[in-house]
């Protein structure tokens, strides 16, 4: 049996999906204990751009070789006690529609080796739920609101890439808690969504106003919470606005993913100290003794209407290297998955 996977051809200046490559290839034939799966789903998620680099500090890709990234699947065939045909899995082995796994010992994110996870899909809901409203993004946008640090009712939280999953769920985690959100996107589209769908308080389109004018007029009260997914520049804009003893959580710069990598300019770091504020990394694996917490909320939230979920299918696999692209192009709103 034949399947086909896409592989890296070079690595680029600027993302385009020229650097990738559809290989076609034979499926050997199962050893003991292992697992053929097919995937049915997978992510594409900002991160990968890093991935993209030589050197990179998560582990880069290798050209011309099977990549990873969060993907759901199926077992086809099984000779592992553990596992059974018609299985539902997890893994780290997107962008390929079939591979062979050794089993068990799945850990988000880290794509050392083939390993799976079997998923029990709650009633109501779908096995791609676990790459999307389960996905990375959501826990990450989840654990900040919640877990990351104390927010009191009425406070000011603001959120870059409003419009991406970790922005929605982040967003909706601080209304559920009485928060007043205010948070930016590039597209005025984007910007009415969020404001008719979401009940955000104030959404700008930073592509047409600056960071500093539009927070200044968003935030009339200062700013207790800032979950940074975007830029030094949106960061920057937010120190003065500060409350005294607030946090900000950096989770992200995609402005500088397919831009170099480096953050060239980062203003205002005075007010940490004027002001006392917190400032942090924050990374969705640091939070995983609450997955059960999470799972249990965002079901009964998404499943009681409190809570929206949006994301955009790309259909087949020779599709994903456009999909990833539109990540970067502003082009994607909400969850971007790959039907597989
Ligand atoms: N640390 C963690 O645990 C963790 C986990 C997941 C994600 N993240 C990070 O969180 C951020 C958001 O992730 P996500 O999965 O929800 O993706 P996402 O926000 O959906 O990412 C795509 C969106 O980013 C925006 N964007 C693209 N280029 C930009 C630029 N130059 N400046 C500002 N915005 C730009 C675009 O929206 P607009 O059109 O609205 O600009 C685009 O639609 C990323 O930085 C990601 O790396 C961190």
């Amino acid at each position: 049996m034949k399947t086909k996977q896409i592989q890296l051809k070079y690595r680029p200046k600027k993302i385009s999906s020229d650097c990738f490559k559809l290989v076609e290839s034979k499926i050997p034939a199962l050893k003991k204990n292992q697992v053929l799966v097919e995937n049915l789903y997978m992510s594409v998620d900002p991160y990968m751009r890093l991935s993209m680099e030589d050197g990179a500090d998560l582990d880069a890709w290798k050209l011309n070789s099977a990549l990873d990234g969060p993907s759901i699947g199926i077992v086809v065939d099984s000779k592992n006690k553990k596992f059974k045909e018609g299985d539902i899995v997890e893994s780290m082995s997107g962008w390929q529609e079939h591979f062979i796994s050794e089993g068990d010992g799945f850990i988000p994110y880290i794509s050392l080796n083939t390993a799976i996870k079997k998923r029990i899909v709650p009633n109501g809901l779908n096995a791609k739920d676990y790459l999307g409203l389960f996905g990375i993004s959501s826990q990450c946008g989840y654990f900040a609101v919640n877990n990351a640090t104390k927010v009191n009712k009425g406070e000011t939280f603001v959120v870059s890439s409003g419009a991406g999953n970790v922005g929605m769920m982040a967003s909706q985690v601080a209304k559920i808690k009485g928060m007043r959100v205010v948070s930016s996107t590039g597209s005025n589209h984007k910007a009415e969504w969020l404001k008719d769908n979401l009940g955000i308080d104030f959404v700008f389109n930073y592509k047409e106003q600056s960071y500093e004018e539009a927070l200044k007029k968003g935030c009339p009260d200062g700013i207790d919470l800032v979950l940074e997914c975007a830029s030094a520049n949106h960061m920057s804009a937010c120190m003065p606005l500060m409350n005294v003893g607030k946090t900000i959580l950096l989770t992200g710069l995609i402005d500088i993913y397919d831009n170099g990598g480096k953050v060239k300019d980062f203003q205002n770091l005075e007010f940490l100290l004027y002001s006392y504020l917190t400032l942090k990394s924050h990374v969705f694996m640091d939070y995983l003794d609450y997955y059960d917490n999470f799972i249990k909320d965002v079901t009964s939230w998404y499943l009681s209407d409190k809570l929206i979920y949006k994301e955009e299918i790309v259909e087949g696999i020779e599709n994903a290297p456009s999909a990833l692209v539109s990540l970067f192009e502003g082009k994607s709103h909400g969850k971007v998955l790959v039907s597989i």
